[in-house]
């Protein structure tokens, strides 16, 4: 049968959840979810679905959930897997075959600037990949257009005039219909955002960091930055790859990323003095009646930097349960001076 989305997926979603991105017209769920791991080539999930069939059902159930409970943008790059594009390619399979009546009410970004394929012109900022890329991804989702395409992290060797070139062509083409830079440091975003007006260049609208309770960079050295020159952050990681959840409390379980053929994340990253901490968090969140991972999300999209702060939190999944129980997160997003207090305290 084929799916139909909830019909209270506007009028359920938690007070606030559509938040402007910086200064644009776009509005992005305070939960977006993205397809880095766990969407790519059968059996590379951390629930272990090692035949196609079961694969795919899983991850159609997860784009489900999402859109049933207001995720109305799912996030992609070039290379998302494995194998590379094979994200692209599942996801571009489930919009056309599941969501194509819904097109208009989703936002569906990728990204270039990861080695994609071999020779010189398959990675970083050059005109020459970035272009050719985008063609590939939008081949691959089978979309005429994507509403983001960041520049997925910046390049030292190619001009930045160049590689903001690039994403204005993207932009100007319709190809996409906005563009973001990913992983740029406060300095390297200030300078695009100059060359962009300079040269009357469309400008990102959108910066894609990491950052986390345990990664905290983008606080000193690009939230000014992003707030000033109105710029949507959107937080890449918020559970530092599922550390910041109940999940490696009683070591590592079989069904984690961590334990996961395609996954980043590798039992050595898991350490001690980190899961001290997380433990620690753990109490403060439950005296919040939240679940660990509700809390790091509330945390990551707290105000700060004398503005918004992170627009959105981009979370991954294995199943879909994890998409509920992180939605929920925004039904209790405030925190009182101690808990902040306590959180710092524990995070030193
Ligand atoms: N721009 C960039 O350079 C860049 C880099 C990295 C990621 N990203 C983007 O950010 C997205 C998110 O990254 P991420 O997947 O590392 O994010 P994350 O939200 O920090 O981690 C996701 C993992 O946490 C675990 N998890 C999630 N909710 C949970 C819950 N309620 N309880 C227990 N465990 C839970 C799951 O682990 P298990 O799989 O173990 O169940 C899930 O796969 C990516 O998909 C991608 O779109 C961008």
């Amino acid at each position: 049968m084929s799916y139909v989305p909830a019909k209270d997926r506007y009028s359920a979603t938690p007070k606030g959840f559509f938040r402007r991105c910086g200064r644009s017209g776009l509005l992005l769920p305070a939960i977006s979810l993205g397809c880095w791991h766990n969407f790519g080539g059968a059996g590379t999930d951390a629930g272990h679905h090692n035949d196609e069939a079961s694969f795919h059902e899983n991850c159609k159930r997860m784009l489900f959930s999402a859109f049933d409970l207001g995720i109305t943008h799912f996030d992609l790059a070039n290379n998302y897997g494995p194998p590379p594009g094979s994200a692209e390619e599942r996801v571009g399979r489930i919009l056309k075959e599941d969501f194509a009546g819904y097109r208009d009410e989703l936002i569906i970004s990728s990204k270039a600037g990861w080695g994609m394929w071999p020779g010189p012109y398959g990675d970083l900022g050059s005109r020459k990949y970035l272009l050719a890329s985008l063609d590939q991804s939008l081949r691959r989702l089978k979309l005429d257009y994507v509403d983001i395409f960041y520049s997925h992290r910046f390049d030292p060797n190619t001009p930045l005039e160049e590689t903001m070139s690039a994403l204005d062509t993207a932009v100007r083409s319709g190809k996409a219909l906005y563009s973001g830079i990913s992983s740029y440091s406060g300095a390297q975003t200030a300078d695009a955002l100059a060359i962009c007006e300079r040269l009357g260049y469309y400008k990102p609208m959108i910066h894609q960091p990491n950052y986390n309770m345990l990664d905290r960079w983008i606080e000193p050295n690009l939230l000014g930055v992003t707030e000033r020159m109105g710029l949507g952050v959107i937080a890449f990681c918020p559970l530092a790859q599922g550390q910041l959840t109940s999940k490696y409390l009683a070591g590592i379980p079989e069904d984690s990323r961590a334990k996961s053929t395609g996954g980043f994340l590798k039992p050595d990253n898991i350490k001690p003095e980190t899961i001290a901490k997380v433990r620690k968090l753990n109490d403060v969140a439950k005296n919040r009646g939240q679940s660990l991972a509700q809390m790091a999300l509330a945390w990551t999209l707290r105000p700060q930097a004398g503005g918004q702060g992170v627009t959105s939190a981009l979370i991954g999944a294995s199943r879909p349960e994890q998409i509920k129980e992180n939605v929920a997160a925004l039904n209790n997003p405030a925190f009182s001076a101690e808990e902040l207090a306590a959180i710092e305290a524990i995070l030193k």
